[in-house]
């Protein structure tokens, strides 16, 4: 039996890197997925593959900061599956724009994702949940959460709100079975980073290489499943060493 088994996990950006790498995990691990994304071509191939592994799956094109979009993934998931125990929030941008070059509309769509973003699906999980008997939530913050870096200003700001969102949630619903972690990947080898800069940030990393996708399912699998039931309001780094230096 799986760890997941009979488990639904609403998964955002779960149409590529980090994201559908760990709907792949979840589905091994017996779970019904729902794949959240902006990318529907992406997103639709990715359900069919699922599907033609015999997966549960279903594809929701949804922009996580329209709210009426977000209550709408929520409806669609119980809809076709019930319930929802699981929600890895996931999906985010970035770029890198020296901060004397970065336009407040730059700052604003930044922060609109990779924060209000986040606080609107995580907002809506904890609804549902509360009507059910609880469930996990692992958001996606990065270990730009924890320290800083030169041009990622919007980015930064908004993942180490992320991380205290994801404390403060956990400490509002302790009592109500509803569990809030995070994640902090260090640079992993997705789409989000240019292939000209994967070389540099590999150097910058003690490991000496990126991250894979697949090496974030295993952790965020972790703080889903019932491995982690006493952990809340936590977060797993996972960055080859780079904020150890
Ligand atoms: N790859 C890294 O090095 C790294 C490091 C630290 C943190 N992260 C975080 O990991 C998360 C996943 O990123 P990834 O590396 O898999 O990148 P990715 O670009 O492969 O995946 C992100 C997905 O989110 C989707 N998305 C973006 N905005 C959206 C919106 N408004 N509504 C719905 N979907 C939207 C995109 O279409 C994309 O499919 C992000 O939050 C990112 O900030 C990534």
């Amino acid at each position: 039996m799986g760890k997941l088994s009979g488990k639904v996990a609403v998964i955002t950006g779960g149409a590529s890197g980090i994201g559908a790498a760990t709907a792949k995990l979840f589905v091994q691990e017996g779970a019904k997925v729902v794949l959240v994304d902006l990318n529907e071509e992406k997103g639709k191939a990715f359900e069919d593959e699922l599907k033609a592994q015999n997966a549960e799956a279903l594809f929701l094109k949804a922009n996580i900061t329209v709210e009426a979009e977000v209550q709408n993934i929520f409806k669609e998931t119980l809809d076709a599956f019930g319930k929802i125990d699981i929600v890895f929030n996931n999906a985010g941008i970035g770029r890198v724009t020296p901060t004397d070059e970065l336009s407040y509309e730059e700052w604003r769509n930044t922060v609109n994702v990779d924060l209000d973003g986040v606080f609107l699906v995580a907002r809506e999980a904890i609804r549902e949940m509360l009507k059910s008997d609880g469930g996990s939530i692992v958001n996606t913050a990065s270990m730009y959460g924890w320290v800083g870096s030169p041009g990622s200003a919007a980015y930064n700001a908004a993942k180490g709100g992320v991380l205290n969102l994801t404390r403060s949630l956990a400490l509002e619903y302790a009592t109500k079975n509803i569990r809030v972690n995070s994640l902090a990947p260090g640079f992993i080898d997705t789409p989000i980073i240019p292939e000209e800069s994967k070389k540099e940030l590999a150097s910058l990393t003690p490991m000496q290489r990126l991250g894979t996708a697949e090496e974030m399912a295993r952790a965020v699998l972790f703080m889903a499943s019932d491995d982690s039931s006493f952990m809340t309001g936590n977060t797993l780094t996972v960055d080859g060493g780079y904020t150890a230096q």
